[in-house]
This record gives C-alpha cells, structure tokens and sequence, in this order.
C-alpha cells in the first residue's frame, strides 16, 4: 500500500519555527470549568480534581483501548492509548490509514459501533470521571460540550431537513432556547463561519450547498453550544485542494479565538505542521510518538515519524510534480496479539530486541517514543 502522505498534495504554507513560537503563545485557561451536564456522573476524588483542575486539561485519557469482534477474529484497534489535551491547544493525530484515528475519536465521543467494546484506565472530562459515565449522560455531552466535525459533511447532515433547523435543533434541546435565540445565534455563527447571506442559508438543504460550504455548515453546528472539547476528524479531505486550505485557516483560528481544546485527525503531516501545537502518532493501533509540534518535528525519535516526515513536501526541494518518499511495506493486521514493535517488518532499524517488549521513553517535557533504539541512536539513523 502507497502511504497517503507521500501521495497527498500539499495545502499548506511552508511551515516554519515561527509559525509554532506563535501558535504556542496561545494563553492557556488556568483553570476549567466542571459545572455542566455531568452532575450525576461519578466523582473524582478530590486530590484527582484539583489535579486536573491544576493541569488544565479539558481531556485526559489514559489506557485506551477499543476492541471490535468481527467473524475473523478480535481487531484490536485501539491499544493502550493515553493522551490529553488542554483548553486552548490543538492536538493532532497523525498516521496512515486504518490505524486507529477515527476509532479513538469516535470512542472520545462515545459513537462507535456496537460490535466495539471501550475500555480504559482513566478516562476524565474536564475534570470529571466519565469512563462510567451512562449513555444518557455521554448523550449530554455530545453536541454540548464535546462536538464533532467529520470528513464527509453530507454523512453528518440531513438531507430532508434545513440547515436552519439543523442548526437550532440540538441548540433548543440542549440549551432550551427560544427558536428566535437560536436561529439569531445559527445566523452570527453561520457569518462567522465565512457564510455570506446567512439569513437566508438557514431556509436552504445540504444539497443546495457546495461541499466546502457544507463543511462551514458542520463547523458552525458544531459551535452551537459552545463546545469546551471539538474534535475534527479529517475535516478537509474530502474537499479540493484550494477549499481544503481554507477549512483548516478557519478550524485553526476558530480555535485560537474561541480558545477550545481541539482535537484534528488527519494522515496528513504537512497540515500537523501549521496547526498543531501537540502530536501524537498513531501506528497499528497504537500511539508510538508524541510531544509538542516543536520536539515532533524537530527531533523526531520514531523511526516511523521519521518515515512519515520524510514524505512532506519541502518548498524549494521538493521537485513539483516528482515523486516523495514513501514508507515501503503495509500497516500490519490488527487481529489478534501483537508482540513487540508493530513496525519492525517496515523498519529499517529492526533488530531481535523488536520482537520483545519496547520500551517507553520519556524527556522532562513529556515528548514520549516506543522504541528500543536510545534517543542518541534514533537521531543519528
Ligand atoms: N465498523 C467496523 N467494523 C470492523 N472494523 C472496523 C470498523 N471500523 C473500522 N474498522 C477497522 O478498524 C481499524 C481502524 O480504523 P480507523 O479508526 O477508521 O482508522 P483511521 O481513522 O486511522 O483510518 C481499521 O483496521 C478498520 O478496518
Ligand atoms: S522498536 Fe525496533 S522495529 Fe520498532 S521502530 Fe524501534 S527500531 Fe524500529
Ligand atoms: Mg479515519
């Protein structure tokens, strides 16, 4: 299989330190709110609460792990992921396809199939534990204080209902509002989606509107309650390359002005480069990497990072139109147990010790890699 990143065109401007010395001046909120929905979920305990309270972080999930059962045999699609992100920044996921993106988000937010089974060590919002939360509750949150912005627009929205009533349903239901309230708020949050005659859109069907138009719609739902928590799953690829660029400018400075914590799934590294403050890379299944944008792309330790920024186009180096590099060999079954490092058939550092157990480093600012090479060895090959 070609891997998607050497094969996507680039959408973005080059990226530079300065872009991420920007993106990391974004003030991050002391602290969080906990009131809301989940008054019935259970508690933290108080040490726990004030941890995360102290640590800003809207989601924090450790020991994630989705399993689904299928006549072949038990994929194990996610595998012991932990990740978090804060109030004000933007994780992003990265990795090829079938590697486990959409399951993780779609776990976060509570959607995934019946025939997937969660489970996790720690699993909190905004402070709150809601590994136990009920459906009802986990309800509550979606489309409340969690929302999501998937790849196709079309498979999100009704075609037998208006975008205005799409828009303010949720809205009334949540936040019992008055239809003027919320049509007033679907109209100023359409404009600030970059939608012109706003007004007027809301009388109008998702087929009457261009797929990038249909994507500022879901992002403007998305934004109806004001969500502390928004998780965009390839939010732009089903888009043409110019409409692609646009989506992501506007979910980057959506978030950088509204200050919510965001999640962007994406198999496309270049698009990590602008917009990341956070990265975690996702391999099998598994996160192998992650730390800030800065150690990510500047010090990758994983040799499938390194694979994968390989592949990103370089202005000035990357002949238009030839050919990028591309990470030989195919993402490994997902059924059964893995033992070992899930890439050592494509690594070109593989040794015996790959087959055992790997190991998980860690620096003091919390750039993570699963390999058994020293971080000295990873840099120099
Ligand atoms: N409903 C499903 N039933 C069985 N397997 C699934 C289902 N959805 C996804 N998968 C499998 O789970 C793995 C991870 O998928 P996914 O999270 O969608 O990957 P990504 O988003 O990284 O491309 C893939 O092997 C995929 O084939
Ligand atoms: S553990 Fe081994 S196979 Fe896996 S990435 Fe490191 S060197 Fe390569
Ligand atoms: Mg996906």
């Amino acid at each position: 299989m070609t891997n998607q990143i050497a094969t996507k065109t680039p959408v973005n401007k080059p990226f530079t330190s300065a872009d991420h010395a920007l993106i990391n001046q974004q003030p991050i909120a002391p602290s969080i709110s906990i009131d809301g929905p989940l008054t019935e979920s259970p508690s933290l305990s108080g040490d726990t609460e004030a941890a995360s309270r102290a640590s800003g972080n809207v989601l924090n999930i450790t020991g994630l792990t989705v399993d689904i059962a299928t006549p072949r045999g038990t994929l194990h699609v996610v595998r012991d992921v932990s990740l978090h992100v804060k109030r004000g920044e933007t994780l992003c996921i990265v990795g090829e396809s079938g590697c486990g993106k959409s399951m993780t988000s779609l776990s976060i937010m509570g959607l995934l199939p019946k025939s997937a089974k969660r489970s996790s060590t720690r699993f909190e919002f905004l402070g709150k534990d809601i590994s136990q939360a009920s459906k009802s509750q986990i309800n509550a949150l979606r489309g409340n204080k969690m929302a999501m912005i998937f790849q196709e627009p079309m498979t999100a929205l009704n075609p037998a209902y208006t975008i205005g009533e799409q828009l303010t349903e949720h809205y009334r239901h949540h936040l019992k509002a008055t239809e003027a309230d919320a049509r007033a708020r679907a109209v100023s949050l359409l404009e600030k989606v970059g939608i012109a005659s706003a007004a007027q859109r809301l009388g109008q069907y998702p087929h009457q509107l261009s797929g990038g138009l249909r994507q500022r719609v879901m992002i403007a739902m998305s934004l109806m309650c004001d969500p502390e928590l928004l998780i965009a799953d390839e939010p732009s690829t089903a888009l043409d390359v110019t409409i692609q660029a646009q989506i992501l400018r506007l979910l980057a400075d959506l978030q950088k002005e509204l200050g919510i914590a965001m999640i962007l799934i994406t198999h496309d590294l270049g698009v990590v480069a602008r917009i990341a403050d956070r990265v975690a890379v996702m391999y099998a299944g598994q996160i192998v990497e992650q730390g800030t944008a800065a150690a990510i792309f500047s010090a990758p330790q994983h040799p499938y990072t390194r694979g994968l920024i390989s592949c990103i186009p370089i202005p000035g180096r990357t002949i238009p139109g030839g050919k990028l590099g591309t990470i030989p060999g195919v993402v490994p079954s997902l059924i059964g147990d893995m033992t070992g490092c899930a890439f050592r058939d494509r690594c070109a550092s593989a040794q015996a010790a790959c087959a055992g157990n790997i190991p998980v480093h860690q620096t003091p600012h919390g750039h993570q890699w699963r390999c058994v090479l020293e971080p000295s060895e990873a840099q120099a090959t």
